[in-house]
């Protein structure tokens, strides 16, 4: 069956006014529903097969919640605050359910897994409750669902990859699209309930990867994002040959489908990018030279206790290996602040790290105790509130230096740019990333999304670099 694509107000699509991207008309939808994601790009990924499945049982997506039939929330666990803002959505849902009786209501994703059954007692707004690993089930329990029974499946699976199914692209531009290349994870950060809530680790087949970015290049995008917890740890044995890919032999593949397409990675465990994988960037223009490699403490004592399995030394020697291979290479970080016996000393050994990698980016939050971790049933969640919220901002008041240090070395520096559109705060302007991921503002003259664009820097703002074209 052919995909159903929707972007169509309600009772249009009633009407059956819904096209196929071939232009040809399809019966009415049996709903119409309408996905929200919260947390990582995975999840965001993992929308878009739901779409793909929820569109192959002929449901249609609608893009305003207000117009659907079903909602649903692929939602988040990393830190209690992820939680809170998915309850808070919760109340204005209740807003809708109360003028329209007959809305069904998911909860999809990493609550799904860690809450499961008690998201349907603690708010009885919900009907559905499904898994990352059970998106395949979702048709049958809104069937359940439809009969007034709750439908539930938060069977985490060894093998799930959906692999076989082509997302339908949310949201898109056109340009940029998420791949994943696998599920879960087998790290066991003592901090991260990711492990509980997405399960052993697994790869997808070599052969279904390819296709989709050869299939979203054909289609026009130029930018693909390989996805996964932990890439660098990517390991496919073939069934019948037992041919063995590894992340490296994966990104070449990748990066040989055109060098038109630009191929990025997010996210790298220290511990498992090789020089394997570095050569391979450097052999390849079109795999941007980009990084992001969190490190969570600059203390060994704090790495251990989370049991990231490196000291600050290994990590520091990790970055100058990526510097003498890949000079140019943009880095980013994931820091976390107060973590369990963090002492004043430790905190100052984080913001010292951060001072020697100068990163570019930093995702940084404090220390939130996820119950079931290995941290929340080992140690104790012992420094104040007040205390990592302190040594939070201490952290971004630093990283901002360093992140404008560094859009302001770019300043008279040629970038090639790939356009993802047109500027939201000037019209005749486009806006688009360079190779170090940052963006780039410029004139429009006669580009257009898509395009490759060589750009040469003027000026900068903290999160923005500004240009004109040039010919290269
Ligand atoms: N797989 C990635 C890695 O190995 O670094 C990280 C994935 S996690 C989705 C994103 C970030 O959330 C982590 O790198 C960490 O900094 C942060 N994080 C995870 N659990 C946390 C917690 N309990 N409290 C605060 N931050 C947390
Ligand atoms: Fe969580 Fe660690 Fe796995 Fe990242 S590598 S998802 S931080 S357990
Ligand atoms: Fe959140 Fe789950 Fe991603 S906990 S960060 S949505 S893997």
């Amino acid at each position: 069956m052919e995909l159903l694509l929707i972007d169509k107000t309600h009772d249009e699509a009633r009407q059956g006014e819904v096209f196929l991207p071939s232009g040809k008309q399809l019966s009415v939808p049996k709903k119409l529903f309408y996905i929200e994601s919260y947390g990582c790009a995975m999840n965001f990924a993992d929308s878009e097969v739901v779409a793909s499945i929820l569109s192959e049982h002929e449901y249609g997506a609608s893009a305003n919640a207000w117009e659907a039939d079903l909602i649903l929330i692929n939602t988040c666990s990393i830190r209690e605050k992820a939680e809170d803002k998915i309850r808070k959505r919760l109340t204005e849902i209740r807003q809708i359910k109360k003028e329209k009786p007959g809305l069904l209501v998911g909860i999809l994703g990493c609550m799904a897994e860690r809450l499961k059954g008690s998201l349907l007692e603690e708010d009885k707004l919900v009907d559905i409750v499904v898994g990352p690993d059970a998106y395949r089930t979702l048709p049958i329990l809104i069937n359940e669902a439809d009969t007034g029974q709750k439908g539930v499946n938060v069977m985490l699976s060894r093998d799930e990859t959906y692999a076989d199914i082509a997302p339908i692209r949310l949201n898109s531009n056109g340009v940029n699209a998420f791949v994943s290349i696998m599920r879960g994870c087998n790290n066991m950060c003592s901090f991260c309930v990711v492990p509980f809530t997405r399960g052993r680790e697994r790869s997808r087949s070599v052969e279904s990867i390819l296709m989709e970015c050869e299939n979203l290049f054909y289609d026009g995008y130029r930018e693909v994002t390989l996805l996964g917890q932990n890439v660098d740890s990517y390991h496919f044995s073939h069934p019948q040959t037992g041919t063995v890919t590894s992340f490296a032999q994966l990104l070449e593949k990748v990066a040989m489908i055109s060098p038109l397409l630009r191929v990025r990675f997010s996210t790298s465990h220290p511990k498992d990018i090789t020089d394997e994988v570095l050569f391979t960037m450097k052999k390849y223009e079109n795999i941007c030279n980009y990084i992001h490699l969190p490190v969570q403490s600059g203390s060994s004592r704090v790495l251990q206790m989370m049991n990231r399995t490196y000291s600050r030394e290994w990590y520091m020697a990790k970055v100058n290996r990526i510097r003498e291979i890949l000079p140019d290479c943009g880095l980013s970080t994931d820091m976390i602040t107060g973590f369990c016996t963090e002492t004043e000393a430790e905190h100052q050994e984080s913001l010292s790290l951060m001072e020697y990698c100068k990163y570019d980016l930093a995702y940084m939050y404090y220390y939130s105790e996820r119950p079931g971790t290995l941290a929340a049933r080992r140690f104790t969640d012992d420094v104040p509130l007040e205390v990592k919220k302190r040594r939070l901002q201490e952290m971004i008041n630093l990283h901002r230096i360093h992140s404008l240090q560094s859009m302001q070395r770019d300043i008279g520096k040629t970038f090639k740019v790939l356009v993802e559109g047109v500027s939201k705060k000037n019209s005749e302007e486009l806006y688009g990333r360079n190779d170090q991921n940052k963006v780039v503002v410029f004139p429009q003259s006669n580009h257009k999304k898509g395009d490759y664009v060589w750009v040469n820097i003027h000026r900068c703002t903290a999160g923005t670099l500004i240009g004109s074209p040039v010919d290269k």
